[in-house]
């Protein structure tokens, strides 16, 4: 039997979804057009903080929890608030939908149903994708805290057959052989740089590819060896789904990993030889990702503001 929802079901679930949705952002005549769709990574559900505040009607926030959207699924991981929040952005008050919370495969989720937000994001009309997430460090020289803005991915599962185009094409949406190799916008990366430096922010952002792994497990000693080779800087257990699905539907991306800590390659210590190095010597928490992601939200915030208010 297949995994698959058949499309029919599949399509007519995100059109439901999508009408809902608009049904209650239409009262609100400056949010009823989403332009962008930010994802917030772990920890980082603060960047909702970011839309203007006054919640008056000239900046209204319309907060949905993803329980009450039909077909959506809920967040079940700590640090994921599982709500949509549509608010305005910057003095050019761009309208954006921010997910709090996102789904991942891990969860138990199909890729069909964890990226389901993307598409009824893009029947609502929205253009351009904003996604952040917490990841490993994986290059040497990532610290705990850096940012990396990624420029390119390697999607292990889906070169292993699960992937989130697999299945019947959704032609409405984009077409059967979708070439990736322009997947993060360059302009969008050029211009969140740009506003880093301009607002001086000091935290060191590199440039990146983002290896997914399905997850829940962080990485062994010897994956992050293995991550390391196959070309990935950071590892992480999202992103990845929702930017493929993004591209197929032809919106624009740009998406921002917060290194959270640093994925241990160094072998494991020796039962042959004496070994001074501690067993949980760098072990990966999520209390430790969710603290790290903690302390760099306010910077991730503000750049994310100032580049979105350019858009
Ligand atoms: N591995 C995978 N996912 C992650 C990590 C990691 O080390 N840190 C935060 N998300």
């Amino acid at each position: 039997m297949s995994d698959l929802i058949p499309v029919e079901q599949y399509l007519h679930s995100i059109h439901n979804a999508s009408s809902t949705i608009q049904s209650k952002l239409d009262p609100h005549p400056i949010l009823s057009r989403p332009r962008i769709l930010i994802i917030c990574g772990s920890g980082l559900g603060g960047i909702a903080d970011i839309l203007s505040k006054d919640n008056d009607s000239d900046s209204p926030i319309v907060e949905i929890k993803y329980s009450d959207i039909p077909g959506f699924k809920t967040s079940t991981v700590p640090g994921h608030a599982g709500k949509l929040v549509f608010g305005l952005i910057g003095d050019n008050k761009v309208p954006v939908m921010c997910m709090v919370g996102r789904l991942h495969f891990y969860e138990g989720y199909t890729f069909q149903e964890t990226t389901f937000p993307i598409r009824v994001a893009k029947d609502l009309g929205i253009g351009v994708v904003v996604v952040t997430n917490a990841a490993g460090g994986v290059n040497d020289s990532y610290k705990p805290g850096e940012l990396m803005v990624i420029e390119d991915h390697v999607n292990f599962p889906g070169l292993a057959g699960w992937h989130p185009l697999r299945g019947p094409n959704l032609e409405e949406y984009g077409p059967r052989f979708l070439p990736l190799s322009d997947a993060y916008d360059h302009s969008l990366r050029k211009l969140f740089v740009e506003k880093a430096k301009e607002l001086n922010v000091i935290r060191k952002i590199h440039e990146g590819t983002y290896f997914f792994a399905a997850g829940p497990t962080f990485e062994s000693r010897a994956e992050v060896r293995a991550i390391r080779t196959l070309g990935g800087d950071a590892v992480g257990m999202s992103t990845v789904p929702e930017v493929i699905v993004a591209r197929h539907c032809g919106m624009r991306v740009f998406a921002l990993s917060l290194i959270t800590n640093a994925g241990v390659g160094a072998k494991p210590p020796s039962a042959l030889h004496p070994n001074p190095v501690a067993l949980d010597d760098g072990m990966a928490s999520h209390a430790e990702v969710l603290e790290a992601a903690d302390e760099a939200s306010k910077d991730v915030e503000k750049i994310i503001e100032a580049t979105i208010n350019q858009l």
